[in-house]
């Protein structure tokens, strides 16, 4: 009998949001009657802008045509793309070589994949409460991980500890679930760390886009040295509404070097790249035209539209929670509203009091680690008129308490 990777024992039975979806369906099938809100899972809601769809209308006519079909891309996606995404990096004062960009199917696929170029034995160091598949992904693969806390105390900010050695460091900011954002003096902190340690930071921008701050970097590489030690992960699946189009970047810079047992220098750009090559076949044609169109002057706009829109929902929440006395994070440069589960309870037990009462979904926050077990997460993704009917919903829990 082949040998299964034990390393899955290790795994929570089921992926968070298979867990919530299973829990909405139970709930649906109870009482089919009763209109459920979800305020779940970050997906969005607005279609996707008019100037990308007409991309993809066009790609999809190219490829309907023998003199404009294409075949097989490059594994590293088409060059259009690649400078579409360096041209938007240059927009807040980064130069990136678009030889370090790589087009993927999403932030989630990469932030797992990126595993592979990483020996067993490294000491992965990660945020709780943070987005579960950099817990789940390093689980599969047997690694040892260590976590930072984030919590009340430090704005669910945690900071590095020169007392504690990592190699491989996460970092999400805006973070997904709390929302809170990093300042270029605390990531600078972390470069430093990272730095002083050999290690790598894997850096998750995916919520970028809704930064309103001006202070606040949009980007890992807006600080020194990053480019020595950080990859970065982004994704248009927030920015543009691709969650269902599938289209994200991964960063993966030449002067991140490491000399292997034998002497021999090893590249993570090189690395990355053979890996693509080897694993992946790039993402569709009509897809990337689509993305470039993102990139846009018109597809710029229209995503700046499509932020708005959500942050008049975050502000919805937030401005509930304010109300109702509630603590909470997020809301401001993110899309996630973070707060504490009232009543004392903790955030599965919230989750089917809210539900059951209501009928709104939200996200518990254990599921984003052991810190999130008192904390729960609501998005600003579904409509404003749901998000409306769903805080009216929510102010009813507080009656009479
Ligand atoms: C979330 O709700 O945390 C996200 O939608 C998950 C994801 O982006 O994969």
């Amino acid at each position: 009998m082949a040998k299964f990777n034990e390393n899955f024992l290790n795994l929570k039975e089921s992926y968070l949001f298979s867990e919530v979806a299973k829990k909405v369906k139970a709930f649906q099938d109870k009482y089919p009657e009763r209109s459920v809100i979800r305020l779940g899972i970050g997906d969005v809601t607005l279609p996707l802008g008019k100037s990308v769809v007409k991309a993809m209308h066009e790609a999809a006519d190219e490829m309907g045509s023998a003199d404009t079909f294409r075949g097989y891309g490059p594994e590293q996606g088409y060059d259009f793309l690649r400078e579409a995404i360096a041209g938007y990096y240059r927009s807040f004062g980064v130069e990136l070589d678009p030889d370090t960009i790589f087009v993927s199917d999403g932030a989630k696929s990469d932030t797992g994949n990126i595993t592979d170029l990483f020996s067993k034995d490294n000491t992965v160091l990660i945020p709780d409460p943070v987005y579960p598949v950099y817990v789940d992904t390093n689980t599969m693969n047997g690694r040892n991980i260590i976590y930072t806390a984030g919590n009340k105390e430090n704005g669910f900010l945690p900071m590095p500890d020169k007392n504690v050695h990592a190699d491989i460091i996460y970092i999400c900011s805006p973070n997904n679930p709390t929302g809170a954002c990093y300042s270029e003096a605390q990531l600078k902190e972390w470069i430093d760390y990272a730095l002083a340690n050999d290690a790598v930071i894997l850096f998750d921008s995916a919520y970028e886009s809704f930064i309103a701050d001006p202070e606040l970097p949009r980007s890992i590489y807006q600080i020194e040295g990053a480019e020595k030690c950080a990859v970065e992960f982004c994704s248009l699946s927030k920015t543009a509404g691709f969650t269902g189009t599938r289209c994200g970047y991964t960063i993966v810079p030449k002067g991140i070097v490491s000399k292997a047992a034998d002497g021999r220098e090893m590249s993570l750009n090189k690395m990355w790249n053979r890996r693509q090559c080897t694993k992946f076949n790039g993402v569709p044609y009509v897809v990337q035209r689509a993305a470039a169109s993102v990139f846009s002057e018109e597809g710029r706009k229209e995503a700046k539209e499509m932020t708005a829109h959500y942050m008049i929902n975050a502000k919805i929440i937030s401005d509930t929670m304010t109300k109702l006395g509630i603590n909470f994070t997020g809301g401001i440069n993110s899309p996630y509203i973070w707060f504490e589960c009232p009543f004392g309870m903790n955030s599965w037990e919230f989750f089917d009091f809210m539900l059951e009462k209501t009928g709104v979904v939200g996200t518990p926050g254990a599921g984003f680690g052991k810190n999130g077990d008192r904390w729960f997460r609501l998005t600003a993704f579904n409509n404003e008129e749901n998000t409306r009917e769903a805080m009216k919903r929510f102010e009813t829990l507080f009656e009479g308490k």
